[in-house]
């Protein structure tokens, strides 16, 4: 099967998924033009794809077949000074400092597979779909600089992924100041912007608006993708709802500072820019040298917000996380950090574990304070040796009494920071970044190491490996507390200081690629003070991330319905912890902690110690509830039925995705929440969806059935409850065919 056509005679490309399209077109000696990216979509080519009128002060474009007005095209890579004025997806200049504006020669090649992009992360190919790439090469003799924009369609998810080369083939350097990753050119259908914003403990809230004339930016500069922004957006049709309606979706596969541009123009032509964010880069293109962009991953469903949800979470589980981890069920997890903090030594935490496995968690995660002299946040970020005083026995002698228990053994690190008061800085001042010859700059009291110098990323190889092999540890919960400022490395020349933004994350990757590689089977879960830098980057690495700080389940029910826009629920790191809540002061059943966390990747992070029987009991049978569900729970289909950001109730379910046989349950679980109570309320009702019409359904606690075009189309009545903060879940089993 063939997923991209080519129109030699009318060179127009066309990328084909189960249904959509991606078409654009080669326009000789020139920019590729853009012509549709939505539902499927066959082109008459017996017309002109873009209006031609002279409308005054518009500046007239020659290539050797044709003139055209820049302003009135759609470019597949939008570019500066050629009277082109929207925001341009990049911008190069050449040894002379004077800016690369084409004429470009352009040629197609398609070829079977699709590439790792050296250095960065991307979607993995797979093996179970026969890809093809598209790749658009745009040559300029003047400078001898090269740029190629790749494709590759995924069909089965209408999916492109999309990124750019560059490379000089010149003898003289070649300056990028800017590149984004796409540029997309769409007229606007009065689409609206939905994205995720937030801060730290308030992470991915959304939000939904109409575009307007100008530019609408968003991103980060924080030298991570941010707990403010998150790198994945959508473009949706006024109509579009949770079930139908157009969706357009977007994500950069990238861990650092990004940028998002939605520029509508005076003639409601819509440019989308994404990528690396051009106030924190710049990068010096030698002569033979190339340059990536990161990868964006493009989604379109005519399926309403769920559609394309579906996708992504199909999408990130076969293409981007770590191949032992797209199929693998999940451990229920305890952590110890909201049980003991600092505060701990190895009795301790052999009690927690006696009774954490007695009430059916799985995996045991050492958190913070394991090493050094880390009492406190104030030291030893870098003193990766145990601290003995703590753990006489060594993280070999806890993990064995762990694993004594039938648990795994995790481990909390920190890898990319360094405390001032530490051995590691005290040896090697030069190691974090800071401007030379200026005070540095703490937050959480910490330091960011230089990870743009391949030896300081060499001894972080060195010593995770140490650390992963000097005991029987099986997950890592990596962490990073804090942004990057005052960025400057001695050494890189003068003229490629403004690289080292990029080059930190490039180092990142580098680190991650080699321990990940040298430990395929350990599970690690990303953390960036909770959820800083939830991004596909990661995910790519560390198939599940902490979602937020913030434990607090009402707060959680807002944060994991956003962050499930894009990312799976399998993907979010989920736990019960104590009352009243750490983090806002907030009392909630044990149920209610249980009903929103076990909505996510599982676990508990709170002292089992303080508990009564009767809590203890009630989590031995949430975790055997969850057991008994997790193959559904972590790697079904989820639906998002009622928002919490549009009332005071929430409801999803998890249900079997059809496609896939293999996954196909006979049952469904529907999660339903209220926040708030009011007087004299009505029932609680619910429209269910993706079920069987002539299947008959039963609910498990009430005997009750129902056929799912009933519970589709006229809604299910839900039993009141009373009170702030109540959930109710319940299980639906099949019990044949109506009629
Ligand atoms: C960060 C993490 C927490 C915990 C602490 C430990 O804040 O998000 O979960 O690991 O660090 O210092």
């Amino acid at each position: 099967m063939s997923t991209i056509d080519f129109d030699s005679d009318n060179q127009i490309v066309s990328l084909y998924g189960k249904k959509s399209s991606y078409n654009l077109k080669l326009n000789s000696n020139s920019m590729p033009l853009h012509l549709h990216w939505g539902a499927k979509t066959c082109l008459s080519v017996k017309q002109s794809f873009f209006p031609a009128n002279d409308r005054g002060f518009m500046i007239l474009a020659k290539d050797r077949d044709s003139s055209y007005f820049a302003e009135e095209m759609q470019f597949e890579y939008g570019f500066a000074e050629n009277g082109d004025f929207r925001v341009p997806a990049f911008r190069i200049r050449d040894g002379q400092n004077y800016p690369i504006t084409g004429p470009f020669e352009l040629t197609a090649h398609i070829y079977r597979g699709k590439n790792p992009i050296p250095g960065l992360p991307s979607a993995r190919p797979g093996d179970t779909q026969v890809l093809e790439t598209l790749e658009l090469r745009m040559h300029d003799s003047n400078s001898g600089l090269w740029i190629t924009l790749f494709y590759t369609m995924f069909p089965e998810y209408d999916a492109v992924t999309r990124h750019v080369r560059f490379h000089n083939e010149g003898s003289r350097p070649i300056k990028i100041e800017k590149a984004a990753s796409i540029s997309l050119d769409m007229y606007n259908w009065e689409y609206e912007l939905l994205y995720l914003h937030g801060a730290w403990a308030r992470e991915r809230q959304l939000q939904r608006r109409p575009l307007q004339s100008g530019t609408t930016a968003f991103g980060s500069i924080r030298g991570i993708s941010s707990h403010q922004f998150n790198p994945s957006f959508a473009l949706v049709s006024p109509e579009t709802t949770e079930f139908s309606g157009e969706a357009y979706g977007f994500s950069l596969v990238y861990s650092g500072n990004f940028l998002t541009e939605l520029e509508l123009n005076h003639d409601n032509n819509l440019r989308v820019n994404l990528g690396l964010h051009p106030d924190t880069f710049e990068w010096q293109l030698q002569p033979g040298d190339s340059f990536y962009t990161p990868e964006v991953l493009m989604i379109y469903s005519d399926e309403g917000l769920n559609g394309m949800s579906h996708n992504f979470h199909g999408f990130i589980r076969d293409h981007i996380f770590p191949p032992a981890f797209q199929n693998a069920e999940r451990p229920i997890l305890f952590n110890n950090w909201e049980a003991t903090y600092f505060d701990f030594e190895e009795r301790g935490l052999v009690e927690l574990s006696n009774i954490a496995a007695d009430v059916g968690v799985e995996l045991f995660v050492l958190d913070d304070g394991w090493f050094g002299e880390r009492n406190s946040d104030r030291t030893s970020l870098g003193d990766w040796s145990v601290n003995t005083a703590k753990l006489p026995n060594g993280l070999k002698g806890l993990a064995e009494e762990i694993e004594k228990r039938k648990l795994q053994f995790g481990l909390w690190l920190e890898p990319e920071m360094i405390s001032l008061n530490s051995k590691l800085a005290r040896a090697h001042p030069d190691w974090y970044i800071s401007i030379p010859n200026r005070p540095v700059a703490e937050g959480r009291n910490q330091l960011v190491l230089d990870l743009s110098r391949s030896d300081v990323c060499e001894f972080l190889v060195a010593t995770l490996d140490q650390i992963l092999s000097s005991a029987p540890i099986s997950y890592v919960k990596w962490d990073m507390n804090r942004y990057l400022t005052n960025v400057a490395s001695p050494q890189f020349p003068a003229s490629q200081q403004r690289e080292l933004y990029h080059r930190y994350v490039l180092g990142l990757y580098h680190v991650l690629d080699e321990i990940t590689a040298k430990y395929p089977k350990v599970l690690f879960e990303g953390c960036s003070g909770g959820g800083g830098r939830f991004d596909l980057g990661i995910l790519y690495y560390m198939p599940q991330y902490w979602t937020s700080d913030n434990t607090d389940a009402v707060s959680r029910i807002k944060i994991q319905y956003g962050t499930s826009l894009f990312y799976p629920p399998v993907s979010m790191g989920a736990h019960v912890s104590a009352v009243p809540n750490h983090q806002v002061g907030r009392t909630t059943s044990l149920e209610f902690r249980g009903h929103t966390a076990m909505s996510g990747n599982f676990g508990y992070e709170l002292d089992l110690r303080a508990l009564s029987d009767a809590e203890l009991r009630q989590i031995t049978q949430q975790s055997a509830f969850y057991s008994q569900h997790r193959r559904l729970l972590q790697f079904g289909r989820f639906l998002r039925i009622k928002s919490p950001f549009e009332s005071s109730e929430a409801a999803w379910m998890f249900v079997h995705s059809p496609e896939s046989a293999e996954d196909s349950y006979d049952y469904f679980l529907l999660f339903w929440f209220r926040l708030h109570a009011e007087a004299n309320p009505p029932s609680p009702r619910v429209k269910l969806a993706y079920l069987e019409e002539h299947a008959v359904y039963e609910q498990e606690s009430s005997g009750l059935s129902y056929t799912g075009s009933e519970l589709m189309h006229r809604g299910i009545i839900l039993p009141q409850l009373e009170g702030d903060y109540v959930s109710q879940v319940f299980t639906f089993t099949k019990k044949g065919r109506f009629g």
